[in-house]
């Protein structure tokens, strides 16, 4: 790969231990996907920040580097955390594990980046422009910006993006060039999908039929933005989908050449099949919304839904804190937590230790949290639509 004489630098240690280790880590991930040079990033999203998820290894590297005096060149935002960060006490997280999240804060704050956890930070405050080339990891994020916005990422892991937010660059390869985001496969859906639930039992359902394929869907009618998110974070979890295109809906789909292409359908039978299988609960005694991060407007339905009502058990909706922030001023969290619900920041359903805290069966709304629960939380699922699981708690 070349190198510019800057780049040469930071390789032979110029620019200090740090700099060196992780940009050898670029270094190789090109080397590996033949890039022919590295690219510069306009932003970085950075995935294992939960300490349930990188322990006391994960932590004493973050604090390493930090102190050794690693600090970001780019906008760089952070993947959900385990806990609510401000109000973990109110909502019953462990004050052991509430405690190493706050230690891994510090250091990805004295590091530069912005400590606003969130797989949502297009709906946050770091949003690529089309075209931008940028380092991102959630697997749900990662979609979207490739396939909603129209900007160029690889499912980079979270040393990688690390190391690109570090050195504001990346290797050229991958979903960063043109001849790879062509679609591969084209999926017909011949059924009307109506709550967001149904766009995540599409995503699941093809995520599995096409593993790591770049799909083109066509039959799709319309499709919001959190719809979207839904069908993209699914297709991610049960596949390794990080592009899509949606005939008539996203940006490239116009431009991407489509001829010849295997060609697969999915109709009711399908989805309702998803459904079944997603379910392996019965009563959910805790239902989570927010996977991906809610919108606003996700939080708006469902304060809708909740006015005036009493929950008979937990109802969360994860989010980001910023978009938590808006919904205090518009009054949705109020009507929400005098249902008995709450609306929880920073954190999800995933990542944060809800087996330790007496929850055995999850409601979702969300294909992406019903593929994962099982495994990483050990929770039965309840997989349904927004007014079942609602309708269930009453
Ligand atoms: Fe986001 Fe957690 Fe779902 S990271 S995509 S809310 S599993």
């Amino acid at each position: 790969m070349h190198l510019t004489k800057e780049e040469e630098k930071i390789l032979n240690g110029e620019k200090g231990e740090v700099m060196e280790r992780l940009f050898r880590l670029l270094v190789r991930l090109g080397d590996i996907y033949d890039a022919k040079k590295m690219i510069p990033v306009g932003s970085v999203q950075v995935a294992g920040v939960s300490y349930k998820s990188i322990g006391d290894p994960g932590t004493e590297f973050l604090e390493d580097i930090a102190f050794k005096g690693a600090r970001v060149k780019v906008l760089t935002y952070l993947n959900p955390a385990g806990m609510d960060l401000e109000d973990w006490k109110k909502y019953g997280f462990p004050a052991d594990f509430a405690k190493n999240q706050l230690r891994i804060m510090d250091a990805f704050k004295k590091m530069g980046i912005v400590v606003t956890s969130t797989c949502t930070p297009y709906l946050a405050g770091n949003l690529p422009r089309f075209r931008e080339h940028i380092a991102w990891s959630e697997s749900s994020a990662v979609s979207f910006s490739n396939s909603v916005i129209g900007a160029r990422t690889n499912r980079e892991g979270g040393p990688s993006a690390l190391a690109a937010a570090i050195c504001g660059v990346t290797a050229n390869y991958g979903l960063h060039l043109w001849e790879r985001r062509q679609p591969t496969i084209k999926v017909n859906v011949k059924v009307d999908l109506n709550f967001n639930s149904d766009f995540g039992a599409l995503g699941w359902y093809i995520g599995k039929q096409v593993k790591n394929k770049i799909p083109y869907f066509t039959g799709i009618k319309n499709a919001n933005t959190d719809q979207l998110k839904a069908l993209g974070a699914a297709m991610a979890a049960s596949g390794a989908v990080a592009l899509y295109h949606v005939e008539d809906i996203t940006p490239e789909a116009d431009l991407v050449n489509t001829k010849g292409l295997e060609s697969i359908s999915i109709g009711k039978s399908e989805i309702k099949e998803t459904y079944n299988l997603l379910s392996t609960g019965k009563t959910p005694d805790i239902v989570i919304f927010g996977c991906p991060h809610a919108s606003l407007r996700e939080i708006s339905t469902l304060a809708d839904k909740l006015d005036g009502k009493k929950l008979k058990r937990p109802v969360w909706i994860c989010t980001s804190r910023m978009v938590k922030e808006a919904a205090e001023r518009m009054g949705f969290n109020e009507i929400i937590t005098k249902a008995g619900g709450s609306i929880i920041a920073d954190t999800c359903m995933v990542v944060s230790p809800i087996e330790n805290m007496g929850y055995k069966t999850t409601g979702v709304n969300s294909g992406k949290a019903a593929n994962y629960l099982p495994g990483f939380c050990k929770q039965e699922v309840c997989f349904a639509n927004i007014d079942d699981l609602v309708e269930g708690q009453l």
